[in-house]
């Protein structure tokens, strides 16, 4: 069974979806360890409540010594270091709150990435989940979710957009731990 490192920085929904999945068995692999940058945030309470073994990162590269099936970074705000991504090439999944590569990259997170959808006067927006490189949101992309903009602020769109999140990261992870996605040059392909 694979094991699953996820890093956060704060609430964790997207976290708890995969525990939940995981759980539930949609997702045949085990969530072994949870990092945050960030201390005390509700993330890192979800996944003790699930006896998840939780840590505070504080040094980057410490990753280096681990040995995970695959990492899930789910509202991490962290750049990953270049030997980390290095070594876990294609193993690292990011979920972004746009359609990459409107709205991301340095500076777009969390609700700014809504702000700048709403202001700007898109008529859709979505998510998109990609392998880590070692800019930010620039890796090859896995799967993306889309929605229409309607009569929408920043604070509608965002939970709209986080349940579309939720499913598109829980599909994404599951086809990665069943083998399913082939990543030739920037193009992935999921196999049913
Ligand atoms: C999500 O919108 C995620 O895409 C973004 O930050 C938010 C994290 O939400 N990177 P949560 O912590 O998973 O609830």
């Amino acid at each position: 069974m694979m094991n699953i490192a996820v890093l956060i920085s704060g609430s964790g929904s997207n976290l708890q979806t995969l525990i939940d999945a995981c759980e539930r068995k949609e997702i045949d692999a085990k969530i072994v360890s949870v990092y945050s940058n960030k201390k005390n945030v509700y993330g890192l309470n979800r996944a003790e409540k699930h006896g998840i073994k939780t840590y505070h990162l504080e040094d980057l590269e410490s990753l280096c010594d681990t040995n995970y099936d695959l990492i899930v970074l789910a509202g991490f705000l962290k750049i990953l270091p270049k030997n980390v991504v290095e070594k876990y090439e294609h193993k690292i999944i990011n979920i972004h709150p746009s359609l990459i590569p409107s709205f991301c990259g340095k500076g777009y997170y969390g609700m700014k990435v809504h702000q700048a959808v709403i202001d700007y006067g898109v008529k859709v927006t979505g998510c998109t989940t990609h392998f880590v490189s070692e800019g930010a949101d620039e890796g090859p992309i896995i799967m993306q979710k889309w929605l229409q903009v309607e009569d929408d602020d920043a604070q509608s769109i965002q939970k709209k957009v986080l349940e579309l999140e939720h499913q598109c990261l829980v599909e994404s992870v599951k086809a990665f731990v069943e083998g399913r996605i082939e990543v030739k040059d920037r193009k992935v392909s999921i196999h049913e």
